[in-house]
């Protein structure tokens, strides 16, 4: 089958009918279906499935033993997201299995392994690459467990429902182990090779980026006995932050700041809110200057507070450092597929957390708009479909 084949079998788990996005919350019911549906292809496949303490699916190609090829992605996605980010990662490492096989390669000396994270957009939890940062110990199982999502539910009782013991959540040195390199393939979230006329690159770096939540309080009150001059309304108090927020992140060149949620408390047409909490999404290609753009909006949000009645306060709930791929490994990856350019990228993706652990590297397959995060994502079949048998290039030229 081809990878839009494939793609093609999942397109319905998740999608809303209405904006044609897709809801694919980590153990979600859309996302349990898309376990099954890996799980299932994999197998098909003759790879030897196993789940393990924090999540992670691993679909194996010979022995499960230290330094083996590993590549892979996630399968769950933002509130109204595309229908690649993650999938065509995953869809693309089944299809290479078979490229690979056609062509005769063998894994007797080097394994090579699928591995899907669970929640890498942090979008039920809060955490952005959950499942990597579990696994390299970079986030504790206690915080984890206690983790909650917007029902309140914690994630210790959602992994525990999903079959998986929180108890055992955590770092797995084994696992690790097992990882010689890790290679994901990803759609690109940006423009880098619709202008280059190309419809690959290798990863190079991910900037530096975080997120924050940003919670206001003032004095909830009915909105028609209320006088204007004597309300301390956080939504009016918020909305002047959001504006600093784009204002302070714009002038700083390269700078990314982002308010794409935003909950006032108790959210009703008559009632002025007595709090509202709002997500802030930061990054910079350097962490002190992402650092200190957090900073100035911190102290921008606390005065604008004051000047409204009200209380504002900032807590860090993810932060991601630079990370810098594999340079050896990113010139096999260069190596194995000519002319492809080497491209930055302003997404996170779980190959940037194991980049402090193990060799990582990513490719990237076009998209035309550059458009992400978004059902107007997109990408043209014959990239999506050439993305099998470039990334078994790259794996081939890593398992020999
Ligand atoms: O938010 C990100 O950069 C990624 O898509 N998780
Ligand atoms: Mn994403
Ligand atoms: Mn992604």
């Amino acid at each position: 089958m081809s990878v839009t084949g494939l793609l093609g079998t999942i397109q319905q788990i998740g999608r809303d009918s209405r904006t044609g996005g897709y809801h694919r919350p980590v153990l979600s019911a859309a996302e349990l279906d898309l376990r099954s549906w890996f799980i299932g292809e994999a197998e098909q496949r003759g790879l030897d499935v196993d789940v393990d303490r924090n999540g992670i699916i691993w679909a194996w190609w010979g022995a499960p033993r230290t330094g083996s090829v590993v590549t892979g992605s996630h399968l769950d996605s933002v509130p109204g997201g595309g229908a690649f980010d993650g999938p065509l990662g995953v869809a693309a490492a089944l299809e290479a299995v078979e490229v690979l096989r056609a062509r005769g390669v063998r894994t007797d000396e080097r394994s090579l392994a699928i591995a899907v994270f669970p929640e890498e957009e942090g979008s039920r939890f809060g955490l952005a690459c959950l499942g990597s940062r579990l696994l390299t110990g970079k986030l504790s199982a206690d915080r984890a467990r206690a983790l909650t999502d917007a029902n309140g539910d914690t994630l210790g009782d959602v992994f525990a429902r999903g079959a998986i013991d929180p108890a055992h959540l955590g770092r797995d040195d084994e696992a690790l182990a097992r990882i010689g390199c890790f290679i994901e393939l990803h759609i690109e979230q940006g423009r880098g090779l619709i202008d280059l006329g190309h419809p690959i690159a290798v990863g190079s770096s991910i900037l530096s980026h975080g997120r924050w939540r940003i919670r206001v309080r003032g004095q909830g009150n009915h909105a028609g006995t209320t006088r204007m001059q004597d309300r301390s309304d956080p939504v009016v108090a918020a909305a002047a932050m959001v504006g600093a927020v784009s204002a302070l992140a714009r002038d700083i060149d390269e700078a990314r700041a982002t308010v794409g949620r935003f909950e006032p408390i108790p959210g009703g047409t008559n009632v002025i809110a007595s709090e509202v909490n709002f997500w802030l999404d930061a990054r910079h290609p350097d962490d002190q200057v992402t650092r200190s753009l957090v900073d100035s909006i911190e102290t921008a949000c606390v005065a604008i507070a004051a000047a409204h009645g009200c209380a504002a306060g900032l807590t860090e709930e993810s932060w991601s450092p630079r990370a810098e791929f594999d340079p050896t490994l990113a010139r096999e990856l260069l190596a194995a597929l000519p002319g492809a350019p080497l491209l930055d990228t302003g997404a996170g993706h779980d190959a940037g957390i194991l980049a402090e652990f193990v060799p990582s590297g990513m490719l990237f397959t076009r998209n035309p708009t550059g458009i992400s995060h978004s059902p107007e994502e997109y990408a043209e079949d014959a990239d999506v479909d050439a993305s099998a048998p470039a990334l078994a290039d790259v794996l081939e030229r890593t398992l020999t």
